[in-house]
């Protein structure tokens, strides 16, 4: 049973007020502040009752409250404010109220909390009742001014500065927004500044804030906001509308980063880099997250969601735009295959399983559980696909008028999908399933060679998802080529549309029977069930002209020899190891790519494999295989693998460009081999000789890998002890890579160091989160894994209940493993969900895994 109540899109109705301005003044204290608030509001037109007045609000102590400059006593509830219909002025009234709240014991970080001595917010989804009392829903948009009093050096809020002086200052946003974008930050910092000027001439004032010392690791984040906003100029159409914009780096942080209007807040691991601290991962995330935030300035702020049902409305379009925006600054290719990674391990997972929903939900208890992959991942996926159905131009079009219909609207996926409607005369109802049903289609496919004519034929099947037992065959763009025997192009890429349940397709005029490359630049989210010969796959490997399907057979491959590995004892395939060898020493291909090509299949993916085979995965084997795959590949590779690693050893300045980039991660991945030969004698010399963070940590974790590094690991610690971000990566190196029947003890020991401040979410997903990540070791049949998550999650949701929901995913696949695994997995369910005072959050959660299985 639910503490929350559920809320379904169904009852959506307009609010009963507008508020057609809030002014808010913050007395700042740690643990008594201040908030007054003075709210023009008056009747809903579009509502034609005369309803009470009802905001949201919690944890705030009632100060005083008055109604057109008379107190009043209004009703209140742990959740809610109400003045009765009859207390209420037919037209515009001013209502003030002012609270008292206590930042620093919020250890929940939503809010207004403080970190490291900071004062800063965290609103969306509905943290703003933590501040004042409000009708915290994104369809209620209003113009905020705000007036913060402190000693704080540094004093922001949304919006262009108002006024300052010393102890204040005051923030005026023009533009009517919803609560969740609010932002207040107050505290000793630092800016790294910049100026940009917009194509049609504003200039803009960019900071970034940062503690005292950290200015000058702020460069690479200022670089990319500035080709983030031109990139947006130039390809959207979409140009910055204030006078500042400013970006705070908080240590304590649940999520990333977030998008607040003009002052956007982030997890200071997405913003701080240098070098010897940031690894190439970290700067392609930097990159990405800045543009992303950026970014919703338009697809979020300017047209924002009328309710939390339409979150992929902001979240699905703004992670395209960035997929976009990457795919542009790096290479496309590249950023592709890893996009189609990480859907399949995160979201392919998800929609899998018991936490299975649409892109656009149709219930949800606590709307911070929502904010999942289907809804981001899958979400950016369905734009992508409805841009390869109208095409490039008419996609422009839609947005183009998309942004022109709805700006200064909360808008709904029905408004998204009418633009297009209205673009192409086309008509989308059997699209929006895509928005609808959860799950991930399966797409069989067979082919057919006879009297010179070719073809394609497509079955469709919609597995079943919780709540939703029927589903309905989706239009699936599959964009398709065609190879000879001598690997030329014959028919180049196009695009099949699929609308039915089964459908063929032909080919005239070929001269022999072709090689198909099918889901070309995975083309929609499904997963293709073609069974096709190893020969096949090497040869598309070798030949195919589409990048991502180049790479996608020699994965493919690569599962299906890990699968026969595990279920049948078979050794590894030499077709595989020759295929790869090839691409390996290829040096007409970029050295990304071949790196993307030399990673093995991770186990969780492998479990996902096995199981949609119908077999039940077992973790030690999928381990044990994935190890001998590896070991087998590196004594394949020869001599020339150590060429390889010597040729891509140089010595060039350190640039964070992709093509650096690329050439470091191909020599990481050859180190990570050669040390299987080696024993880590190369991987140790590497770590003493490491310039930059990327082969810091290359060569550590390629010595942990073969069990060695402990002395590196010392120096490591003494080196970076002092900063936090760095040691985030120390910890979760050694929980990633323990052994499996040890990881939840090196985890415990880990996390029970004194000192180690595991109410931090990077800390605790650091230790905790990689102890979930390591398939082996969570899932080992002592249950160690199971029981250690659990009891840190129990230790983690009273202080930090969202933080705690979202790593206990970690449990979303426990339906897929043997009866052994599944009845310790419901055991710390359960006990999780026995455990009083559990958070709502968590409850959800729990619930719905356990919902699944037996
Ligand atoms: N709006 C979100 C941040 C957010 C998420 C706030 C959930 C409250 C609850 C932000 O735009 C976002 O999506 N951040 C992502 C990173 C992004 C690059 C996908 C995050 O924080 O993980
Ligand atoms: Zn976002």
């Amino acid at each position: 049973m639910s503490k929350q109540k559920t809320v379904y899109l169904a009852d959506y109705l307009p609010y009963s007020h507008l508020v057609d301005s809030v002014d808010l003044t913050f007395r700042l204290h740690p643990t008594a502040t201040r908030v007054l608030a003075r709210l023009r509001l008056r009747p809903n037109p579009d509502r034609k009752d005369r309803d009470h007045l009802r905001l949201d609000g919690e944890g705030l102590r009632l100060i005083s409250c008055t109604l057109d400059g008379q107190p009043i006593t209004p009703t209140i509830d742990p959740r809610s404010l109400t003045i009765a219909a009859h207390e209420l002025p037919h037209g515009p009234f001013t209502l003030e109220t002012e609270v008292e709240i206590a930042p620093e014991g919020n250890t929940a970080l939503e809010g207004l909390y403080m970190s490291n001595g900071m004062y800063c917010t965290q609103c969306e989804a509905e943290g703003f009742r933590k501040i004042t009392w409000y009708p915290d829903r994104p369809d209620v948009m209003s113009r905020f001014k705000v007036r913060i009093e402190s000693d704080m050096p540094v004093l922001l809020s949304n919006g262009n500065p108002a006024g300052q002086g010393p102890g204040w200052a005051e923030w005026d946003d023009p533009w009517p927004k919803p609560a969740y974008l609010f932002a207040l930050v107050a505290g000793d910092l630092r800016a790294h500044s910049a100026k940009f000027v917009t194509a049609s001439g504003r200039p803009v004032d960019l900071n970034i804030w940062v503690r005292p010392g950290d200015e000058d690791r702020c460069a690479y984040a200022m670089d990319s906001l500035i080709r983030a906003m031109r990139w947006d100029e130039q390809v959207y159409g979409r140009e910055y509308d204030l006078d500042v914009f400013n970006i705070v780096a908080v240590d304590d942080f649940n999520m990333g980063a977030m998008e607040n209007k003009g002052l956007n807040i982030f997890n200071s691991r997405y913003v701080l880099a240098s070098p010897e601290t940031a690894t190439d991962d970290d700067y392609a995330r930097i990159e990405a997250i800045i543009a992303h935030e950026y970014f919703h300035n338009w697809t979020g702020n300017r047209i924002t969601c009328r309710d939390w049902f339409q979150l992929c409305l902001k979240e699905g379009l703004t992670v395209f735009r960035d997929h976009q925006f990457s795919g542009d600054m790096r290479s496309a290719a590249v950023r592709r295959i890893e996009d189609v990674v990480t859907l399949r391990s995160r979201q392919f997972r998800e929609d899998d399983g018991p936490l299975a929903h649409p892109v656009r939900p149709e219930s949800f208890v606590e709307i911070n559980n929502f904010y999942t992959a289907t809804v981001y991942e899958k979400g950016a996926e369905v734009i992508g696909m409805l841009k390869s159905l109208v095409g490039d131009q008419a996609y422009k079009r839609a947005l183009d008028l998309y942004f022109d219909r709805h700006d200064g609207d909360a808008a709904t996926i029905e408004d998204w999908l009418k633009v297009f409607e209205d673009v192409t005369g086309r008509d989308l109802s059997q699209f929006k399933l895509w928005y609808t049903e959860a799950g991930t289609p399966r797409l069989k496919v067979t082919d057919d060679w006879k009297d010179g004519v070719y073809t394609l034929t497509f079955t469709q099947a919609n597995p079943p998802t919780p709540g939703q037992p029927e589903k309905h065959p989706k239009v699936i763009p599959i964009k398709i080529g065609l190879l000879n025997p001598n690997g030329d192009e014959v028919v180049p890429t196009i695009m099949l549309e699929m609308t039915r349940t089964r459908q063929s397709f032909r080919f005239d005029g070929l001269a022999a029977k072709p090689v198909p490359s099918i889901l070309r630049g995975f083309s929609a989210p499904v997963v293709l069930e073609r069974k096709a010969p190893a020969e096949e796959r090497a040869f598309l490997l070798a030949h195919d002209t589409d990048p991502f399907n180049k790479w996608e057979a020699g994965r493919a491959l690569a599962k299906e020899v890990l699968a026969d590995m595990v279920l049948k004892a078979a050794p590894v395939s030499a077709n595989w190891m020759d295929a790869v060898a090839a691409v390996t020493f290829d040096e007409t291909l970029d050295p990304a790519f071949r790196a993307l090509c030399l990673r093995l299949p991770g186990e969780d993916d492998i479990a996902q494999t096995i199981h949609g085979m119908g077999r039940i995965p077992d973790p030690a084997k999928i381990h044990a295989a994935r190890r001998e795959m590896a070991g087998a590949l590196a004594i394949r590779l020869g001599d020339g693998l150590s060429r390889l690693y010597k040729d891509l050893d140089d010595n060039a300045p350190f640039s964070p460009s992709s093509a650096q980039a690329g050439r470091r991660a191909l020599k990481i991945a050859a180190l990570g081999l050669l040390s299987r030969r080696d024993r880590g004698k190369l991987a140790s010399s590497a770590f003493a000789r490491a310039r930059s963070m990327t082969e810091e940590i290359g060569a550590l974790a390629a010595l942990l890998d073969v069990q060695q590094g402990q002395g590196e690991l010392v120096t490591f610690a003494a080196r970076w002890g002092r900063d936090a971000n760095v040691m985030d990566k120390w910890y979760a190196l050694q929980v990633a890579y323990a052994d499996p029947a040890e990881a939840h003890s090196v985890a415990e020991r880990l996390i029970s160091t004194p000192g180690f401040d595991w109410k931090n979410p990077n800390r605790f997903r650091a230790v905790i989160g990689a102890l979930a990540a390591n398939h082996a070791g969570f899932h080992h049949r002592s249950g160690g894994g199971y029981r250690t998550v659990a009891d840190w999650l129990l230790k983690l949701d009273p202080l930090n209940p969202q933080t705690a929901a979202r790593v206990s995913t970690a449990f979303e696949t426990w339906p897929r493993y043997d009866a052994a695994r599944r009845k310790r997995a419901r055991a710390e369910l359960e006990r999780m969900l026995a455990t009083p005072g559990l958070s709502g959050d968590l409850q959800e959660m729990v619930e719905r895994m356990l919902a699944a299985g037996n």
